[in-house]
């Protein structure tokens, strides 16, 4: 006798234990207990309804899956053995429960229609999941900037002094990422929207089953339009790990900036003792584990993301056991956005920003050089001439050990006669190389003068109200 009870049997003396426990997947697809009664429920109905079993049989099983939906939830019923899966246990429990009818439920599907229904009722509530705690991200850093607006630092590229911004702007730029990070979970949420059921196991059935309805009833856009496909078809699990993916590679950039920033030798703030953390020996430390551990979760997700994809490019049509390893990756991917979204809006709350650290990075590093160069531009002089000139300007101050707007005319003088030529006195340079300065000009689309931050804050808040809204 076998220990497991399966929906099909080859042999009266059973599989080898050893393949039987490799086989089975109860204890990972008990997660989908309750998606798979909805999807049984509304497969039961819709088959009543067609007449494939009578109606008595029909209105049996709807009621009983929705009293097993009700103790699901309640967490009286949760699947055991003997079932190899979840799908399994529904059936077997439903026969026990109601006898024969039970045993009238699984006409016109197969488990590979029900796994694949169940893996977009689960990725639904995890797009929609995800979108949520991207919302709140963006809220969080939206909070800070407006805070920040008029807080001066460097931009770096290459993380080297590059030209003056604000803490807002940069915060923006972050909002920017997760903008486009919370689109790709709609849009692929979207591509998802379709239901695999009556798909059976991969060519349909011959039962004159109603798709559009059991669709409509568990509240898809449509039936998928080729049963094999839909069978053997995993891109929206990939989608999601994909865009999981990007999401964790953005938060681990922000957070890799955050542990530079909250270190002494940059300083630019703090990360309040909420989000920080000690260490067991060393009683002077303040560590940014928070951070770290975000940073350390996307390396996990891109595992799922890989996984998900390699165990499906040699796959034949239609399905293959090895989709049965989707759910393992899918779950984690979930857990780990579950706990990383919360932990970075709360590490973004914790950041307290020193502003006079930021503006000390802005004293030396002639961040404003591009500026003198750009004042030559709008004289007349042709940018290469701008650049050689301030570029030399750029040379006497660094040997004077000053920024640029501490340069007398003389040193203009020395450094090119373009300054003279231009019209520029160095008595000019002190106003206008200030970084306020610097940065009030960039008031172009896309650029960190104030206003423009502000402006920028309002949109992602309409945005995030509009999204939440939907
Ligand atoms: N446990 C299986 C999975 O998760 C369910 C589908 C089984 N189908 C089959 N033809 N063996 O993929």
């Amino acid at each position: 006798m076998p220990g497991v009870l399966r929906l099909w049997e080859t042999s009266p003396t059973g599989l080898d234990p050893r393949a039987e426990r490799f086989l089975s997947s109860l204890s990972v697809d008990a997660r989908l207990l309750e998606d798979d009664l909805e999807g049984s429920a509304a497969h039961a109905a819709m088959l009543g309804r067609v007449g494939v079993v009578p109606e008595g049989t029909a209105s049996a099983l709807v009621r009983e899956l929705g009293a097993m939906l009700a103790e699901a939830r309640s967490g009286t019923l949760a699947p055991a053995e003997p079932a190899e899966d979840v799908h399994s246990f529904i059936e077997q429990e439903l026969t026990r429960r109601l006898g024969d009818a039970g045993k009238a439920v699984h006409a016109g599907r197969s488990r590979n229609d029900q796994v694949a229904l169940d893996v977009r009722l689960y990725l639904r509530r995890a797009f929609a999941e995800a979108g949520r705690g991207v919302l709140d991200a963006i809220g969080a850093v939206c909070d800070l900037a407006s805070a920040n607006v008029e807080t001066y630092m460097p931009s770096y590229t290459h993380l080297r002094r590059a030209q003056p911004s604000t803490l807002a702007f940069h915060l923006l730029a972050w909002c920017a990422a997760l903008e486009r990070d919370y689109g790709r979970f709609a849009d692929a949420a979207r591509r998802a929207d379709e239901c695999p059921l009556g798909s059976a196991a991969v060519a349909g059935s011959g039962l004159p089953l109603d798709r559009e309805a059991t669709a409509a009833a568990l509240g898809f856009a449509r039936p998928s339009r080729n049963a094999m496909d839909a069978t053997a078809d995993r891109d929206a699990c990939v989608e999601y790990a994909a865009a999981a993916s990007t999401l964790l590679m953005h938060l681990s950039r922000f957070c890799e900036e955050i542990i530079l920033w909250s270190s002494a030798e940059f300083g630019f703030m703090g990360i309040a003792d909420e989000c920080s953390t000690g260490s067991s020996i060393m009683p002077q430390k303040r560590n940014p584990d928070v951070a770290e551990l975000i940073r350390g979760k996307a390396g996990r997700a891109f595992g799922s993301l890989v996984a998900l994809l390699t165990m499906q490019k040699g796959l034949p049509l239609g399905y293959d056991r090895d989709l049965q390893e989707d759910k393992a990756a899918l779950f984690d991917l979930r857990d780990t956005l579950a706990g990383t979204l919360p932990a970075f809006a709360a590490l973004v709350e914790a950041l307290r920003p020193k502003p006079e650290a930021m503006a000390a990075a802005l004293e030396t590093g002639f961040a404003e050089a591009t500026d003198l160069a750009e004042l030559l531009v709008a004289k007349g002089v042709p940018f290469r001439d701008g650049y050689a000139a301030t570029k030399a300007a750029v040379a006497a101050a660094a040997s004077k050990g000053v920024g640029l707007a501490a340069l007398a005319d003389a040193d203009l003088a020395a450094a090119s006669s373009a300054f003279a030529e231009a019209g520029i006195k160095a008595s000019d340079l002190e106003a206008y190389l200030r970084p306020e300065a610097c940065v009030a000009r960039r008031d172009g689309v896309g650029g960190p003068a104030p206003a423009r931050a502000i402006e920028e804050i309002a949109r992602l808040r309409a945005f995030i109200a509009a999204a939440v809204a939907t």
